[in-house]
């Protein structure tokens, strides 16, 4: 079967608004596959920082990102044989992937990577440019966001959880420094698409915003049989 043949799922959004959690529900329920893309910004962002390499340097970066050597599998995630799965959640993380997120030259560096997830039956991908650039003819576009103030909870409840520390008020700040930074950026900002559905979490539960997906699903499936 032809690549653009197989059906992908884009689901965007900004920071901790929960749509990994829906977007691995999403696959486990179609039995599709999932690309979580902002683990590839943050495994760069890791290296980086492993590698004391300069965080300005787009150059460096993207040499970074075309060797990173990862590997997927089940629920754990290897760089360079080693389990980080847990290290690549830190806020630290996260802030120097959404700086180096930013240089064209390490999202050109990721493109392919992120395409290769598409295999059949299907693909769940989710992150910030899944349907604007990486997967443009996705069968379905979601926009999936909440409050800066409920993402933050949501993200403090899930540091706790891991066993890491965490105050609200800067993970409030941090969220929305982040916002700002991608979706400002000139190159893939984070936005809803004009042709992406627009999924607002703020009050909804974890299987409601499922439920949503998987009925936007249906549709689109429902459409291409008639
Ligand atoms: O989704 P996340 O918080 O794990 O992503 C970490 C950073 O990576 C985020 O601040 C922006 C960047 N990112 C991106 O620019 N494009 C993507 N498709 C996914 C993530």
């Amino acid at each position: 079967m032809q690549t653009n043949k197989i059906p992908v799922i884009a689901i965007d959004g900004p920071s901790a608004s929960g749509k990994g959690t829906v977007a691995q529900l999403v696959a486990r329920k179609l039995g599709f596959h999932y690309l979580d893309s902002g683990a590839l910004y943050r495994l760069v962002a890791l290296k980086t920082i492993q590698l004391h390499a300069d965080t300005q340097n787009p150059g460096a970066a993207a040499e970074i990102a075309i060797h990173l050597n990862v590997f997927f599998k089940d629920e754990h995630i290897y760089l360079d044989d080693i389990i980080v799965t847990d290290a690549i959640r830190t806020e630290q993380c996260g802030i120097v992937a959404s700086q180096l997120a930013a240089y064209p030259q390490v999202r050109a560096a990721l493109t392919e990577r992120q395409r290769a997830f598409r295999q059949l039956p299907g693909l769940v991908a989710d992150g910030r440019d899944m349907g604007s650039v990486i997967f443009p003819d996705a069968v379905l576009k979601i926009y999936l966001t909440a409050s800066a103030e409920v993402r933050a909870q949501r993200r403090h409840k899930q540091l706790i959880e891991k066993g890491m520390s965490a105050n609200i008020a800067d993970l409030l700040q941090d969220i929305q420094k982040r916002d700002e930074r991608d979706s400002n950026r000139s190159i893939a900002p984070l936005q809803q698409g004009i042709d992406a559905k627009l999924l607002d979490t703020t009050s909804l539960t974890i299987s409601q915003a499922q439920d949503a997906v998987l009925s936007w699903y249906n549709d689109v499936l429902a459409k291409t049989r008639v």
